[in-house]
């Protein structure tokens, strides 16, 4: 057998000598293969055949057209379209049916990232498009939970429709629960643990405005309601395991799994009364009656005898400037500086220019990221030689890990990058690389990088946060 393999081996090199400089036709090709252990045979060939499709063949190897000039600095392959393992003389071409296309043209890093990629890092993103879509009357709800994406382990995430007047029924968590408002408008109420009460409306990206975001405590029991628009929210529990049991509580359901009797002796009514409540969660439920419409978020609303709750629940990111960067703006809120009721959620606003790079950066906690617009690539370096590049879109969510070093680079040069960092925590916190490197003796990192102290002494001092 060896004799055998290492003849095959040799009649693959001058193959692929010849290849590189003189196509084969498909002809060849077939011949090539006929002529060989059936094995090497693509096993849809036959039925490609039959069923009228252009067959694409095996090849053992050819050349691919991508617009990577060596050397390979880790651009992104676009393949033109069809992306393929290959790059650089390693790797090869899919055989056909062995891929699923329209996944690899949106993950091009995942079919032929760049020679800095090394090592295992596990799966760090997640498209909402691959949640289940949970269809209900007045809207849908699809879930990113722990089983979806193991690495979030301090968040789980929601996308939420409600039909215009449509209400998110009557819950509460045992996690803390933080909104951004995706599209229309939208109405909250709730009331803390003294009873003393909250309402207010919520806002959607509008006339170049930045959209409202909004934070309920762990157990502040609450309700959502779509105003005349309809309204489209990203929701962030957390807790990745959000789906284990004892995490959300709906009030019709505990209602339906109480004894009526009981039900009706609290309330000070009669069984009568209750004969119609509902048997299980409906979860959205469509209004009856259209509510007060935007900007009367108080009227017919009932006055707490305790007031009203200290520390709003809704943050205004429109109220709030935007940090500008050479390459974009960014707005952080955090309990720490602006939305003091949002303990346990910081999150970053961010819009980079068209060809602008979120800079070289780590954080003291996971990162969970939701792509708003546009298309990003990011590399997250795991430590240990181990590093992973991927491809993000409009969305997509994603997770760095604790302390995981990343960049995020708006890939299109016309459109702009917007996107959400999320963290568990009461302030955002992050370090800059070149930061770091501009306050070390230069001497120092001249010496550890092997670069002149002239060439240290350019690093910006300053975050930068966005680089054009
Ligand atoms: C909100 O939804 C409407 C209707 O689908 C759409 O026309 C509009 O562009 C959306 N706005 C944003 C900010 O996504
Ligand atoms: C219950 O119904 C009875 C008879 O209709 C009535 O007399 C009573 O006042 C009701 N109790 C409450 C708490 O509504
Ligand atoms: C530093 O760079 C020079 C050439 O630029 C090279 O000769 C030298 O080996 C490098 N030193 C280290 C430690 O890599």
């Amino acid at each position: 057998m060896a004799w055998l393999k290492s003849s095959l081996a040799l009649t693959f090199l001058l193959l692929s000598a010849v290849t590189v400089t003189c196509a084969l036709s498909d002809a060849q090709v077939d011949e090539w293969l006929r002529s060989r252990d059936s094995a090497l045979k693509p096993l849809t060939l036959t039925r490609r055949d039959a069923s009228g499709i252009k067959p694409r063949h095996l090849r053992p190897y050819a050349p691919v057209k991508r617009d990577i000039t060596p050397p390979d600095v880790g651009q992104v392959s676009t393949f033109n379209g069809d992306p393929q393992p290959s790059r650089n003389g390693n790797g090869g071409l899919f055989s056909g049916d062995d891929t699923n296309h329209p996944i690899d043209v949106q993950n091009p890093d995942n079919v032929a990232g760049p020679p800095t990629d090394s090592g295992v890092v596990p799966n760090l993103k997640w498209s909402f498009s691959l949640s289940h879509t949970r269809l209900l009357k007045g809207g849908w709800v699809r879930e990113q939970a722990i089983t979806d994406l193991p690495p979030s382990v301090d968040f789980a995430a929601a996308e939420l429709r409600l039909a215009p007047n449509a209400y998110r029924e009557l819950h509460w968590h045992r996690v803390a629960e933080w909104g951004y408002i995706l599209n229309g408008t939208g109405r909250i109420s709730a009331i803390d643990e003294t009873g003393r009460s909250f309402i207010s409306d919520v806002v959607g990206p509008r006339n170049g405005n930045d959209p409202d975001i909004y934070y309920f405590p762990p157990g502040v029991p609450h309700s959502i309601q779509a105003l005349d628009e309809g309204l489209e929210i990203l929701i962030l529990f957390t807790d990745g395991n959000f789906d284990r049991l004892g995490t959300t509580f709906m009030l019709s359901d505990w209602l339906a799994r109480t004894p009526l009797q009981i039900v009706a002796q609290n309330f000070g009514l009669n069984v009568s009364d209750l004969q119609n409540i509902p048997k299980a969660d409906p979860y959205i439920v469509p209004a009856t009656v259209p509510p007060p419409p935007l900007g009367h978020a108080g009227d017919g609303a009932p006055k707490s005898p305790v007031g009203t709750v200290p520390s709003p629940y809704v943050f205004s990111l429109s109220k709030q400037p935007r940090q500008q960067a050479k390459g974009g703006w960014v707005k952080i809120q955090d309990s720490a500086t602006n939305f003091p009721v949002s303990k346990q959620v910081a999150s970053a606003l961010v819009f980079v220019e068209p060809n602008g790079l979120r800079e070289l950066h780590w954080h003291v906690k996971d990162e969970w990221l939701y792509i708003i617009h546009g298309h990003g690539r990011a590399t997250a370096f795991a430590g240990g030689s181990t590093s992973r590049t991927f491809d993000f879109q409009a969305g997509d969510t994603g997770v760095f890990p604790n302390s995981y070093g990343h960049y995020i680079k708006n890939l299109s040069p016309t459109e702009p990058l917007i996107f959400l960092e999320i963290f568990k925590d009461e302030r955002f916190v992050d370090f800059s690389a070149t930061q770091w490197l501009a306050l070390t003796p230069p001497q120092v990192v001249a010496d550890l990088l092997n670069i002149s102290v002239a060439t240290v002494q350019k690093f910006s001092k300053d975050k930068q946060v966005i680089v054009a």
